[in-house]
């Protein structure tokens, strides 16, 4: 059984995954709320938040695994990207816990985890695949041949589809993490009511600062009461437009390599429309695509560990070397 921690941004994640895939036990406690009012994730807040956290989580994940520290054969944690104190917080947690209890430590990358929440038991997908990466902070193609890496073929010139939600839905008044309340905010609108221009990059990279840029200037010229009316047509038309951007450039590469099957991962993979477009992909689990510790452990099923007490001096990194 390999034990994995998760503290890379504002969610503290434990999970409990067997060698198989199986999954015993997903803790995820997220720190949304704590970071609402500022409008976006405070690191040193979510740093301070993940240290209080780590403890409690961890044992209800043993706790709802039916499982004891006995039984751990492995402990699995996010090494990089994302915030470096609240990686370390998680980092230093897996050492510690390893140490003490003589174990291998397997250090994943939050990418390869995200893409590895597809290798779970029951239905664990098998490469090759393209797999659309959608989240916070990436916006990724990649050519997946082996469960242990992949290729990047596309990425995004500026922001994340993920980021590009959270800006618009705050343009929209829907608060923080926008995402979903956007996606919530468009099953009442119509999503031809506003054009909004989806920028054609050169090859399989994508853009959506345009796009930000678009609603920015249609709702600062709506009178008030105006864009009260309007906000699902927004929401459903913004919406829209991140979402056909996506799928017409994933559908080019996935035809380009050869009729590649899709698969998509990440937060956005939870967006309602996204799954409706793109579902005849595998789309990742629901309850795995925003991020959590399952996906962790389940990567580092195909990641080298390091033998106790080696890795005692590892260090995380923000951002993909
Ligand atoms: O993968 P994730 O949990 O964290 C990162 O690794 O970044 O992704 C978080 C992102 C946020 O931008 C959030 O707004 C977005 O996923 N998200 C959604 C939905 N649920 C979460 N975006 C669109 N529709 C959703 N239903
Ligand atoms: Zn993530």
């Amino acid at each position: 059984m390999i034990l994995g921690i998760e503290t890379s941004c504002d969610e503290t994640a434990v999970a409990l995954v067997t060698q198989d895939g199986e999954v015993r036990s997903n803790v995820v406690a997220s720190q949304a709320e704590l970071h609402a009012r500022y409008g976006g994730v405070v690191p040193e807040v979510a740093s301070r938040r993940h240290l209080e956290l780590v403890g409690p989580v961890l044992s209800e994940a043993l706790e709802r695994g039916k499982a004891t520290l006995d039984e751990v054969e492995a402990v699995a944690v996010t090494r990089g990207p994302g915030l470096i104190g609240a990686l370390l917080v998680g980092l230093s947690a897996a050492k510690a816990l390893a140490w003490s209890r003589r174990l291998p430590l397997i250090p994943v990358d939050h990418l390869h985890g995200h893409v590895a929440s597809l290798y779970l038991e029951p239905g664990a997908l098998e490469p090759p695949f393209l797999c659309l990466l959608v989240s916070g902070g990436h916006t990724l193609l990649l050519d997946v041949r082996a469960r242990s890496g992949y290729h990047v073929v596309g990425t995004t010139l500026d922001d994340a589809a993920g980021e590009a939600f959270d800006k618009g839905a705050r343009l929209l008044g829907l608060g923080y993490p926008g995402g979903a309340a956007l996606d919530r905010k468009a099953r009442d609108g119509d999503p031809d009511a506003y054009s909004f221009p989806v920028a054609r990059v050169p090859g399989f990279d994508f853009s959506f600062s345009g796009l930000k840029t678009a609603l920015l200037y249609v709702v600062r010229d709506l009178p008030a009461d105006e864009l009260e009316r309007r906000r699902a047509d927004l929401a459903a038309s913004y919406q829209h437009a991140i979402v056909r951007a996506l799928v017409e450039r994933t559908r080019a590469a996935a035809m380009e390599l050869g009729g590649q099957p899709i698969a998509v991962v990440g937060g956005v993979g939870a967006n309602s429309e996204l799954r409706a477009a793109l579902a005849d992909a595998t789309l990742a689990p629901l309850p795995l695509c925003t991020d959590n510790a399952v996906m962790i452990a389940s990567a580092a099923r195909y990641a080298p560990a390091i033998p106790f007490p080696q890795y005692l001096a590892l260090d995380a990194y923000a951002t993909a070397a």
